[in-house]
């Protein structure tokens, strides 16, 4: 497959910016996240694993200092001299990878021009990462063309910093973290306090994780999601009356619940709420799946899904419908939203005998509630960013 890909990419980009030269490629994933959501920015737990699908990127280097960004999935293309790179809207896409040059530049190092070509196979705006995908890639690249010689970690908290400073959106570390560090055929379970790691085996005999994609995008998610770190800002604060912490996930069950009368909103109670426990069944899940115990792993993610429609409330009616379907398929043993929410997709473990009645049901019965054609991906867990 990435054979393939790569030689129609090279096709491509000499078709767009001339033969000669040494050309390169790279690759970096999209991630789900099997549990563990909206706890990274709250000092939690994640538990996410990187796809086999993701973005791609074929690169020559240039004498001059102009960087010229082409991609297969849009029309437009941009150019930029390394002198001036700025964040400008009608640049659309490449904003994250000129934001990602700008972190580089921000470090002393010295760059010079380059032409590269994009091609992704993540939905957009689906949650599966498409945007730390494209920003961790180009810090790989970037990195290996000029020899810079910087750690896959800091590599990783660059692409998180170009899309917080650049590109505007306030995300925590889970997504750059995944991309960047997956390795097949396992989760990661990741501290996003103190960014220590633990690679998981999925042992996942006979069962399938199905991603299932509203094909609802996420609407008002950024604004969203920035409304849920302030209020669990707030929290915090509340909570600092009386409790040093400095995360809602310092908390265990039983300080929480003596304490949580000083968090006076009950909105904002409801938010700390689910950080506090989804950090909780984090951990056991990466307990049952060493265990092989899928049956309660399945629960867990049932119960972070709840969670997340109740308390967090970043749910909405298209995930809602697709999870509830997605339970009522007797070969379903867990089913929850991934990612930020509002749209994109659904995560569910699925017994192998199950998946192809899984997607036929799930799937006429969501068009039928939602108007929408939803699309389905048995997902393969593969490795990390890299060059190919
Ligand atoms: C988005 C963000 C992540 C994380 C998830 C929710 O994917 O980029 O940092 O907060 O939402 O778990």
């Amino acid at each position: 497959m990435k054979n393939t890909i790569k030689k129609s990419m090279k096709v491509s980009f000499e078709a767009i910016y001339g033969e000669g030269g040494e050309i390169q490629h790279y690759f970096a994933p999209g991630r789900v996240n099997l549990i563990g959501e909206h706890i990274d920015y709250n000092g939690g737990f994640v538990f996410p694993c990187a796809l086999d699908f993701g973005t791609y990127a074929t690169v020559r280097l240039r004498d001059d200092h102009q960087v010229s960004f082409a991609t297969l999935n849009f029309d437009k293309k941009v150019t930029v001299e390394l002198g001036h790179i700025l964040y400008k809207e009608e640049d659309d896409w490449t904003n994250y990878p000129k934001g990602v040059i700008r972190t580089f530049l921000d470090l002393g190092i010295s760059l010079k021009g380059f032409d590269v070509l994009y091609y992704g196979n993540i939905p957009n705006g689906s949650g599966l990462s498409s945007s730390a995908s494209l920003e961790v890639l180009t810090a790989v690249m970037i990195n290996d063309l000029f020899e810079c010689h910087l750690d896959r970690v800091d590599l990783i908290k660059m692409s998180q910093k170009a899309e917080n400073e650049f590109v505007g959106v306030n995300c925590g570390i889970m997504d750059q973290f995944a991309v960047g560090m997956g390795k097949a055929d396992h989760a990661i379970l990741l501290d996003c306090n103190t960014l220590k790691y633990e690679y998981v085996p999925l042992k996942l005999e006979g069962v399938k994780i199905i991603i299932s994609n509203t094909n609802m995008r996420r609407g008002l998610a950024d604004s969203k999601y920035n409304e849920r770190r302030g209020e669990c800002d707030k929290a915090v604060a509340e909570l600092n009356k009386v409790l040093d912490i400095k995360y809602l996930c310092n908390l265990d069950s039983e300080i929480f619940e003596n304490n949580k009368h000083l968090i006076e909103d009950q909105v904002v109670r409801n938010r700390a709420e689910h950080a506090v426990y989804e950090n909780l069944r984090t951990l056991e899940a990466k307990d049952t799946l060493e265990k092989e115990d899928l049956l309660r792993f399945g629960d867990l993610m049932n119960q972070s899904h709840d969670s997340l429609r109740d308390l967090y409330e970043v749910t909405g009616d298209a995930l809602d419908i697709m999870v509830k379907e997605a339970r009522k398929i007797e070969g379903t043993i867990g089913s929850r939203m991934t990612g930020a929410g509002f749209g994109g997709c659904t995560v569910s473990l699925v017994k192998e005998e199950a998946v192809e009645q899984f997607i036929e049901e799930v799937g006429k019965h969501y068009e039928t509630l939602t108007g929408r054609t939803p699309a389905f991906y048995v997902a393969g867990v593969g490795q990390g960013a890299s060059k190919i």
